[in-house]
């Protein structure tokens, strides 16, 4: 049906229109009868649906409807499927339009820059590309449903501390690098019908009322079709919000912003056609909603059940084997840790799900007729030691053939609102899993948490599977992965440090509650571990599987990639075990050319393949321009320099298998200007200026060689004697200085020359 949203808005009162840009209620947009307007209904996301009929929260304390809770993004992001994460947005689409919700609140894409904010189980990755590739298929999902989506926190939101006042101050090249692209990247591909901005300020300004982010980045650059809404409750000044390209202010503020916006346009202070713009953005999508009903959807709690388990097997990642896993039928096996029959399978805030129900690992077994016993060893919601259940769970970890320990971080150390204070399991599961150890060497320790922990206790550990925060599916996939039901294939979308001191971001992180520096820039995750060389405990992409996987057979392109086309690379994995599994073949690429500053390597494609024992498969990757660039901050744009990239294919960020090089030419020209500041090197290494620099050069060097005795001596103590040592020197002389050296001559000669330079260059 095709309405005439301008006409309808051309009907409206102005009072209507400042009206439809708050919310009613807290999950409510309003509604205008007159108008055929409906008040549609938005709900949280992102693993789930948290809709509340009753009382309205925003920080998960209230009832909501019986829902299905799906694995968290920190799980999701590890199966590296977007196939998955399609399969779970469709699903999430069809509950949505079967409970009647217009927009889901996800999903939630800032990058994990520590370990310890209270939210990185809702985040996807320490790299943009996953994230951003993970959040497009989830979004395509939903909405095909014709159902909306939110992606929120957008931007630089990630840390919980302060999070609704505090500036993250960083530089524009670190934005479009690390924080922007996995916003860029979903709305290029899957164009979400909503943004939420987030709360935090940005270099200053609130997100809110952010024109640069709202209207300049978003919509112009990227093309963003649909609506901006606020965080709950982050709106700032309201009026500089609608000027910047924020439409929708939710939960709303009974109406006393809506008179600001009314009386600021009668006022004349704001154009009405502003206004006007907002409220055309946000019909678009209510009416996107309304006019595509789907009757015939349901929400089939007991098959979206089956599905949740289904995910979670393709999440969990094995991060260590010594060929303990999969357990044989029939082993004795005791399970330690009472998250063996509470799992910890979600986090707190407004992603909490009121679970249809949740199966734990120990009743699974029970079901399944496993020789399994159980120790509660520690419980599952505080720190506390208790020598009777620690002596229980040794004698029977020393009576079994193996002893499983569910461990995790308890609900109240990670959550919404706040952060982490360091990266510890509760020191009783520590002491329990050394002293576990010390008597059964066939310990696996099987974790639930939303984020990295240290694990001073790995290397004694036969096995380690990490189950994220793995909804409420977790414990029959914990089940069927631990007796190879499933064969484990998620891989890491974060690196585990060894301590948290050696994450990049540990002296900046939250910051003194005003401001945070993003003081590392670009070294984010492994782009920092890399970079120093620093061991970590699991790397970026690690997962093992109970197969083996071999490369072979890398394919370059022969022709040269440049701004405008792209090449193609494949590669054949081969499953070389016994046992079918899935393969996350990882690309990543290196800039060969000596730029400055640039990450050893960064993550540019992916893929997951099915493949049976003996089976060869080809995985083919696309490269753009975009792939290897950096972004310029001068240029004000994407830039990588002409010259040689290395592609590197492998099975983690620290498991290289194959690697070779491509060639790039670009067209794009840097911007330089030449001044007295410029240094003699910088005009060496532009293709304009070098040759009448190098030509000036090699005219001094005459100059010098011509000299005799004395005068030749006093020049040489002046540079040094050693050839490497001029050279430098000499490349790093600003030419104002070079002036001031040579006398008025040379100067003057030196004025002229940086007039003409700047005349070949074009510059005015
Ligand atoms: C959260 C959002 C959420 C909203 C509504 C806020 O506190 O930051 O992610 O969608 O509440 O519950």
């Amino acid at each position: 049906m095709e309405r005439d949203i301008k006409k309808i808005i051309s009907e409206m009162t102005l009072e209507e229109k400042a009206g439809m840009c708050s919310g009613e209620d807290f999950w409510h947009l309003k509604k205008v009868e007159r108008l055929g307007i409906p008040a549609v209904m938005v709900s949280d996301g992102p693993h789930g649906l948290r809709k509340q009929t009753g009382e309205a929260d925003h920080l998960g304390m209230g009832e909501s409807i019986k829902a299905v809770c799906f694995p968290a993004a920190c799980a999701t992001a590890s199966s590296f499927d977007t196939e998955l994460m399609y399969e779970m947005g469709k699903t999430l689409g069809e509950e949505c339009q079967a409970e009647d919700l217009s927009i889901l609140l996800g999903p939630a894409v800032n990058i994990k820059r520590s370990p310890l904010c209270g939210r990185n189980f809702e985040y996807l990755s320490e790299d943009p590309y996953l994230a951003g590739k993970m959040a497009s298929s989830y979004i395509k999902g939903v909405q095909s449903w014709d159902v909306g989506t939110s992606m929120k926190h957008y931007a630089a939101n990630n840390q919980e501390y302060n999070r609704m006042s505090c500036s993250s101050n960083l530089s524009e090249r670190a934005f479009r690098e690390i924080y922007l692209p996995a916003f860029e990247t979903a709305v290029k591909e899957a164009q979400p019908k909503t943004v939420m901005c987030s709360y935090n300020k940005i270099n200053g300004e609130y997100a809110s009322e952010n024109k640069y982010l709202l209207t300049d980045i978003l919509r112009d650059e990227w093309g963003f079709e649909g609506y901006v809404m606020t965080d709950w409750g982050a709106v700032a000044d309201r009026v500089k919000g609608i000027v910047a390209g924020l439409d929708l202010e939710m939960p709303g503020s009974g109406g006393f912003n809506d008179a600001k916006i009314v009386a600021t346009v009668k006022d004349g202070s704001l154009d009405e056609a502003l206004l006007d713009n907002a409220v055309e953005r946000i019909l678009k999508v209510v009416f996107s909603y309304v006019d595509n009903r789907h009757p015939e959807a349901v929400f089939d709690r007991d098959a979206d059940h089956e599905k949740a388990v289904k995910f979670e097997t393709e999440c969990a990642v094995l991060l260590e084997n010594n060929g303990v896993l999969p357990l044989k039928t029939g082993a004795k096996v005791v399970y330690i840790g009472e998250y063996a029959e509470k799992p910890r399978y979600q986090g707190g805030g407004s992603s909490h799900i009121n679970s249809s129900k949740v199966s734990s690992a120990l009743e699974t077994a029970k079901s399944k007729g496993r020789a399994v016993s159980y120790v509660k060893g520690f419980p599952f919601d505080k720190d506390e030691e208790n020598e009777e259940e620690l002596a229980a769970a040794l004698q029977a970890a020393k009576d079994s053939d193996a002893a499983v320990i569910f461990a995790g971080l308890p609900d109240v150390i990670e959550s919404e609102g706040y952060d982490r204070k360091d990266m510890k399991l509760p020191d009783c599961q520590n002491k329990l899993i050394e002293a576990v150890a010390n008597v059964q060497p066939n310990i696996i320790v099987v974790l639930h948490n939303g984020s990295p922990i240290e694990t001073p206790w790995a290397d004694k550990a036969a096995a380690i599977l990490e189950m994220y925060l793995g909804g409420q599916g977790v414990g029959e996939a914990t089940d069927k992965l631990l007796y190879g039901e499933v064969n484990p294939s998620g891989h890491l979308a974060e690196t585990f440090p060894l301590r948290l001191e050696d994450n990049p971001s540990y002296l900046n992180f939250p910051g003194d509650g005003i401001n945070v520096d993003y003081a590392e820039g670009i070294y984010v995750g492994y782009r920092y571990y890399d970079a120093r060389k620093m061991p970590v405990r699991w790397a970026f992409g690690h997962g093992l599987s109970y197969t083996e996987y071999k490369y072979s057979n890398l394919k370059l392109p022969t022709e040269i990639l440049d701004d405008n086309n792209c090449v193609k690379v494949t590669v054949d994995v081969k499953n070389i075990g016994q046992m079918a599994g899935k393969e996350v073949v990882q690309l990543y690429v290196s800039d060969k050319n000596g730029t400055a500053g640039r990450p050893v390597k960064e993550l540019k494609g992916f893929s997951k393949v099915e493949l049976q024992p003996g089976e060869t498969k080809t995985v083919e990757f696309t490269l753009t321009a975009r792939d290897l660039s950096f972004y310029h901050e001068g240029l004000g744009d994407w830039y990588a320099p002409s010259g040689t990239y290395v592609v590197l294919i492998g099975h983690a960020s620290d498991e290289i298998a194959l690697t070779g090089e491509i060639s790039f030419k670009t067209d794009k020209q840097l911007p330089f200007f030449v001044n007295g500041a410029t240094t003699i090197g910088e005009l060496l290494a532009h293709p304009v200026t070098a040759p009448v620099v190098g030509q000036m050069m090699q005219n001094m060097q005459e100059a010098m060689g011509s000299m005799q005795g004395e005068e030749a001596e006093g020049v040489a103590d002046a540079l040094g004697t050693g050839a490497e040592m001029m050279e430098a020197m000499m490349k790093g002389m600003p030419l104002k200085s070079l002036a001031s050296f040579a006398g008025a001559e040379v100067a003057a000669q030196i004025d002229q020359m940086i007039q003409s330079l700047n005349q070949a260059l074009g510059n005015k």
